[in-house]
C-alpha cells in the first residue's frame, strides 16, 4: 500500500508508516532530513500518482488562533490565511481514500470544518502538552489509553509545563508546554511531529485499513 505524508521533511511519521510495511513518500518544499523515498517540491505534484493514505501537516503560520490576532485591518495577512485554508482544503478534499491532516486549534474549525479529534502528546508517550486537532476521511480517531486524569497505562505519561514570570496573572506566574522552552528562532524543531503520535498512527490506522480492505 502506497503512502504520501505529505509537508514532512522529519520523516518521523514516514518513517513509523515504513515499519509498517507502507511504501512510503514523504514531500516537502524543503529536503529531508532522514534517508527514504521523498519527493522536495509541491505536494500538489504527486497528489494524485495513486496513494492509498495520506497523512499532512500544512504550515499553519496564518491559522492558529495567534496568527488571527494580526488579521485586522491588515490585507496581506487576509490573503495569506485565504491561501492557507485553500491549501488546507485541497490536501482534505484530494482523490485519496484514507487522509488524516494535523493542525493545531485555529481557524480550519470555523471556515472549513471542526476537527474529529483533538489530542495532546502526552497521551502518547512524549510529555509534551500541545493540543494537537485532526482532520480524519475515512480514518477512525487514534485511541489511547488514559482514564480520567489517572495515568495508569503505558501510553499516557504526564504533562510538563515551564513556568515564567508574568505581570498580567494573579499568581505572578504564566504556564508553558515545555515545547516552548525552546524559545523563539526555533520554529523548524518546533514543528517537527511526535513520536508518539507517529507511532499510534502507523499502527492503528495499518490495522484498521487492513481490516477495512475490500
Ligand atoms: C508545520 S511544518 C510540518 C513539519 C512536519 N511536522 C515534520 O515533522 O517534518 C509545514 C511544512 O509544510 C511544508 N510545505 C509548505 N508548502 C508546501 C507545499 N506546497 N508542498 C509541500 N510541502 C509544503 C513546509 O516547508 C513545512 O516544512
Amino acid at each position: 500500500m502506497k503512502a504520501l505524508i505529505a509537508c514532512e521533511y522529519s520523516r518521523i511519521v514516514s518513517d513509523a508508516f515504513v515499519a509498517k510495511g507502507w511504501d512510503v513518500t514523504s514531500c516537502d518544499i524543503l529536503p529531508s532530513e532522514k534517508p527514504g523515498k521523498h519527493y522536495q517540491g509541491d505536494v500538489f505534484d504527486i497528489i494524485n500518482d495513486g496513494y492509498d493514505l495520506m497523512i499532512a501537516f500544512p504550515p499553519c503560520t496564518y491559522l492558529t488562533v495567534a496568527a488571527n490576532r494580526h488579521i485586522p485591518n491588515n490585507p496581506d495577512r487576509w490573503q495569506k490565511q485565504v491561501e492557507a485554508l485553500t491549501f488546507f482544503y485541497n490536501l482534505l478534499n484530494s482523490n485519496i481514500k484514507y487522509i488524516g491532516i494535523e493542525n493545531p486549534v485555529g481557524v480550519v474549525s470555523t471556515y472549513i470544518r471542526k476537527p474529529d479529534q483533538i489530542i495532546h502528546p502526552y497521551y502518547f508517550g512524549d510529555n509534551i502538552p500541545k493540543k494537537t486537532c485532526l482532520w480524519l476521511k475515512n480514518l477512525p480517531p487514534l485511541t489511547y489509553a488514559m482514564h480520567d486524569n489517572l495515568f495508569e497505562t503505558k501510553t499516557a505519561v504526564e504533562p510538563e509545563y515551564v513556568y515564567y514570570n508574568s505581570k498580567t496573572t494573579k499568581s505572578g506566574k504564566s504556564k508553558y508546554s515545555v515545547l516552548w522552552k525552546l524559545g523563539k528562532g526555533h520554529g523548524h524543531e518546533r514543528s517537527k511531529f511526535h513520536q508518539g503520535i507517529a507511532t499510534a498512527m502507523a499502527e492503528q490506522w495499518t490495522e484498521y485499513i487492513l481490516n477495512n480492505k475490500n
